[in-house]
């Protein structure tokens, strides 16, 4: 009798240190930490050297580098006077993407590879990593997209796969993409965002906008932010909150990061009502987000499956619009 308890204790004690075990790495794959070699390396994500990692050969490593290049030099390819094809406004991805989609929240790809296919709200279909290539290409550069057989496209993809093979499947990394910002209580101020802009962008992006080619104007040394080369009213970057989330953590650039801000959250929400008031090309989105309930709360356009008006959808205030019931108020 004793033997047989001593026994079922044991089998529980085995029982109990199994079920620690086993669960352990699950939850810290949830947080998103990052594991290289099995072995987690900090909580914030880190690409992998394009210099120094030479796992992949031949083939593979010319097209990574190709792609990288792509990223980083879009325009000098598919820009207004591109070697490949003129299918793009002359900015590049990593005006947006930084350090060609490295960057800690730099709005960067550690989850692009991980996480698509995906049901994506805007199109409500089922997108893979060419589609979302693609539109980025025709909204963000507002541009035409690139036939999925392209060596481009296909080296771009490439590109992607090498960034995020640390990451597991299905995971988004602490840190990847955009940080998700907090609302204000107000509706956010393009007049307030006026003072901003020219104290803290003008110097770079100039006072109309218009940003600054480069000597021989093959790409831009400070992309512009409104006007007919910007990106259209159907980019991302034209949702407010895309916007000040990016530019909280990012600019102005090389001064400020995600940890160590410059601007203060109010002035991040107001320069970005600024900058999307004024005239940019525009796209026709009248096939965009098909089933209405899915629309953002901040989704610039109607129709909308809640009763808040344009302009509140456009500027804010966003919590009572997140708190209503009427719609799923998908935040990404
Ligand atoms: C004007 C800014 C801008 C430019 C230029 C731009 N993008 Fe984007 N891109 C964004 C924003 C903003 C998002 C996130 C959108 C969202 O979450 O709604 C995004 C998202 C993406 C994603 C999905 C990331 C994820 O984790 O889901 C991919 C892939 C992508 N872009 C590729 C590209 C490529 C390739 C180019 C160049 C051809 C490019 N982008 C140029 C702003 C830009
Ligand atoms: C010191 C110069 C500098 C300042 C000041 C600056 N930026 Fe930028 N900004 C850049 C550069 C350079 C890039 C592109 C980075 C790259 O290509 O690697 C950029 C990119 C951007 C982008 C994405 C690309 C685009 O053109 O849409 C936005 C949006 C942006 N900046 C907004 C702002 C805002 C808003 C401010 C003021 C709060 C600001 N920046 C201040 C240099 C600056």
């Amino acid at each position: 009798m004793k033997r047989n308890l001593l026994l079922i204790f044991l089998v529980i004690v085995i029982a109990v240190i199994a079920i620690v075990i086993l669960k352990k790495p699950t939850k810290k794959a949830e947080e998103g930490h990052n594991i290289a070699n099995g072995k987690e390396v900090d909580s914030t994500w880190r690409a992998p050297d394009i210099a120094t990692d030479l796992r992949e050969k031949g083939k593979e490593r010319e097209m990574i580098l190709y792609g990288h290049d792509l990223i980083a030099h879009t325009a000098k390819f598919l820009g207004p006077k591109g070697t490949v094809a003129h299918i793009s406004n002359g900015m590049n991805c990593q005006n947006c993407h930084l350090d060609a989609g490295t960057r800690p929240w730099g709005n960067n790809y550690a989850a692009v590879y991980a996480t698509y296919p995906q049901l994506r709200g805007r199109s409500n279909t089922v997108q893979n990593i060419y589609g979302r290539i693609n539109d980025c290409l025709q909204r963000s550069l507002n541009g035409k997209t690139l036939d999925t057989t392209s060596y481009e496209i296909q080296s771009i993809y490439m590109y992607m796969k090498w960034l995020g093979k640390g990451v597991a499947k299905g995971k988004k990394p602490y840190s990847a993409g955009l940080p998700k910002p907090a609302f204000l209580s107000r509706a956010a101020d393009p007049a307030k965002g006026k003072v901003v802009y020219i104290k803290v962008c003008s110097s770079c992006h100039g006072d109309k906008g218009q940003g600054l080619l480069n000597a021989d104007g093959s790409e831009y040394t400070y992309p512009p932010l409104w006007g007919q080369h910007s990106y259209n009213d159907g980019a991302g970057l034209h949702r407010l909150s895309s916007f000040a989330s990016f530019v909280s953590s990012n600019m102005p650039y090389n001064l400020a990061s995600h940890a160590h801000p410059l601007l203060k959250n109010e002035e991040a929400w107001d320069v970005a009502a600024y900058v999307n008031s004024q005239p940019r090309p525009r796209m026709d989105q009248h096939k965009d987000w098909p089933d209405i309930t899915k629309k953002p709360f901040d989704a610039p356009y109607g129709p909308y499956a809640d009763s808040f008006n344009e302009q509140q959808h456009k500027y804010g205030p966003f919590e009572p619009i997140v708190n209503a019931k009427t719609t799923k108020n998908n935040l990404k």
